[in-house]
């Protein structure tokens, strides 16, 4: 096998260690969250150039909103700024944007901006690329749920018909994106080893990577350096 073929499928990223670069730097927060921004912009070019499929990064959680207003604020509108200045790249290097998370109840303008991401790059085929926003796992398990129920309660589906391809499909990277492989490496930054409620489903089998750098501070080269130690990682998935 070439180390091309070894190569993670999935690369999952929680983006963490925003707020202690500001501290670190002495800058507000929204400042280390604009230069988390940037961090990601380059991380995302780094996959692609790499030729990871799918990249999947964390930006918001259900409990974020527990922020500041401003705070919030603030990263709602770092994204209407990412989308203006990065949409046409995305589009033109053949990025498809998806949104894991209930978007619709976010702020208009970055619901908007959403929108027209999505849609600018609904038909490209390059790097599959999923904003988790307004994201928590638990709820998306007992959304997944709830669909399930509602099928059944149609009489559509029976409880035999009930398996885990079916539950799969019915999470935000189910059916609804296109199915979405399960992450092969899930990668944290800032020193914190915790899953904090990112695709606990999808992650039952994932190689786990943690670094100290903070977000801001992590480099493609980092990253690219994860990602050849995944490639020496023996994953046995439970058999022998
Ligand atoms: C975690 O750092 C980071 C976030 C909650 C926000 C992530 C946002 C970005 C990387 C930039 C915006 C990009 C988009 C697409 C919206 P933290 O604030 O929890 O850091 P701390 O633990 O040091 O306080």
């Amino acid at each position: 096998m070439t180390e091309k073929e070894l190569l993670p499928c999935h690369v999952a990223v929680i983006m963490d260690g925003n707020g202690r670069w500001a501290q670190k730097n002495k800058v507000s927060r929204l400042a280390g969250h604009n230069a988390g921004m940037l961090a990601m912009k380059e991380i995302i070019k780094r996959a692609d150039v790499l030729g990871i499929k799918y990249l999947t990064v964390y930006a918001f959680s259900t409990e974020n909103w527990k922020r500041s207003k401003e705070e919030v604020g603030g990263i709602f509108g770092l994204l209407v700024k990412y989308v203006a200045s990065e949409l046409e790249e995305l589009d033109r290097n053949n990025v498809k944007v998806r949104i894991l998370g209930d978007y619709t109840k976010i702020p208009k303008t970055a619901a908007a901006s959403i929108e027209k991401a999505l849609k600018t790059t609904q038909d490209n085929d390059g790097l599959q690329f999923s904003i988790a926003l307004n994201y928590g796992s638990r709820q998306e398990i007992v959304r997944a749920v709830k669909k399930i129920c509602q099928k059944a309660e149609a009489g559509e589906i029976s409880e035999d018909e009930i398996t885990e391809e079916l539950v799969a499909g019915a999470l935000y990277t189910g059916e609804e994106n296109g199915n979405i492989p399960d992450p092969d490496l899930v990668i944290r930054t800032s020193g914190e080893e915790r899953i904090s409620n990112f695709l606990l489903w999808q992650c039952a089998y994932s190689e786990l990577a943690f670094t100290d750098s903070l977000w801001p501070d992590f480099t493609p080269d980092e990253f690219e350096e994860m990602i050849w130690q995944y490639t020496k990682r023996n994953r046995r998935f439970g058999g022998r």
